[in-house]
């Protein structure tokens, strides 16, 4: 469950001055604004507060030491930085993506952590939206490997483009990428962790999976489309022996943004991503190897104030839409991109 112990901690506070029948609001108000400096503010946050807690107290990513993990999208950002990490751990890899010559790169780094051989890092070059292949490719693992423990669906292509220029071509092809092959080759695992008795999926969403990120309408309805069809197989075979982890990142720094679909298929993206305000791929993949590690069913990692907005939106939805319709949509498309917007807002007050 999401528990920030901000809004256990305020909630507390409130009932307690309202039982006790204190002056109520307004020191109930100071309390509550000090807690908020205190958690938001002073105390850097890069998670939410279960994640944090299993960082702090749970198991090491070392408790995965020889366990057989395949990231699909390893050939760059988060899921190169989590194959690194896992490798440092001991963890026995499968790592695909398009880029066969990235897959060597990463394997190399895998290999110089010290923590696997050359035969424990198997490159798979796979393009996620050839489904013929996806039954073959997994024939693969299990013939190299002898067993699958964790699939974990990273690959992806994220979206910039106006809601209303968007050609169907261009859902269609997003889709492709972000749901429609990660959920044929999870079926596939899936069958397979069942006539085994236990396995775990991990999907890379995003904070487009739980808000809707401007600028980004197909790229967000494929993240929500992921929880769909992952909540949905919780709900069916909840207790199955099967765990999901949905990883949703804030912005990250990766290549994730030049790679971007516009809103025609053979556009490309013009601007240039300024990451001001990211949490670096290699942070994100500790934290990520930690979900797995933990069998966490969904985490948050993100920088304030984002990580915030995950919470408001979780437990007061209507608070949430209400705030974003206030706030400027410049502002959010900052956010959005990384932008250190504090940072922002005082260099632009120094000119005027
Ligand atoms: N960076 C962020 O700010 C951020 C935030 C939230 C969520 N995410 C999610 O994190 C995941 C990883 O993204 P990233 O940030 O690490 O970006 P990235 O550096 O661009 O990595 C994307 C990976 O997906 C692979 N990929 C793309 N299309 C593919 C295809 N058709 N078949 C197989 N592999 C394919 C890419 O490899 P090839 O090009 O070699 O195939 C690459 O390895 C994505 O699902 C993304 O939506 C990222």
């Amino acid at each position: 469950m999401m528990v920030d112990w901000f809004y256990v901690v305020a909630g507390v506070v409130v009932v307690g001055q309202v039982v006790l029948g204190c002056c109520c609001l307004c020191s109930a108000a100071l309390v509550i604004a000090t807690l908020a400096v205190l958690r938001f503010v002073v105390i850097p946050a890069e998670c939410d507060a279960t994640l944090w807690f299993y960082e702090k107290f749970g198991h090491p990513v070392e408790k995965l030491k020889g366990q057989v993990v395949w990231i699909t999208g390893a050939s760059s950002g988060i899921g190169a930085a989590l194959a690194v990490r896992l490798a440092k751990a001991g963890v026995r890899l499968v790592i695909s993506a398009r880029s066969t010559q990235g897959l060597e790169e990463v394997k190399r780094l895998c290999v110089a952590t010290g923590g696997v051989k050359d035969e424990d890092v198997l490159v798979l070059s796979l393009d996620m939206t050839h489904y013929h292949l996806h039954q073959s490719s997994f024939d693969t693992v299990i013939s190299h490997f002898g067993q699958l423990d964790i699939l974990v669906c990273n690959a992806g292509r994220s979206q910039r483009a106006s809601w209303v220029d968007i050609d169907t071509e261009v859902d269609k092809a997003l889709f492709d990428v972000n749901v429609f092959s990660l959920i044929s080759l999870s079926r596939i695992a899936v069958r397979y962790f069942f006539q085994r008795g236990r396995g775990h999926v991990a999907v890379t969403s995003s904070t487009a999976g739980k808000l809707g990120a401007p600028q980004s309408a197909s790229y967000t309805a494929s993240k929500h489309a992921l929880h769909g069809y992952f909540e949905t197989l919780r709900t069916e075979h909840g207790g199955g022996g099967v765990n999901i982890s949905m990883i949703c990142p804030g912005p990250v720094k990766s290549g994730l943004f030049t790679r971007c679909f516009t809103d025609k298929l053979d556009k490309k993206i013009e601007k240039e991503r300024k990451d001001q305000r990211m949490i670096s791929s290699e942070r994100c993949a500790e934290l990520f190897a930690i979900t797995l590690a933990n069998t966490l069913s969904e985490v948050w990692i993100s920088l304030q104030p984002v990580l915030s907005f995950y919470y408001i939106h979780q437990y007061f939805p209507a608070i949430m839409k209400w705030v974003m319709a206030m706030i400027p949509k410049e502002f959010i498309m900052k956010l959005r991109d990384g932008h250190n917007v504090m940072q922002s807002q005082v260099k632009q007050e120094k000119a005027e």
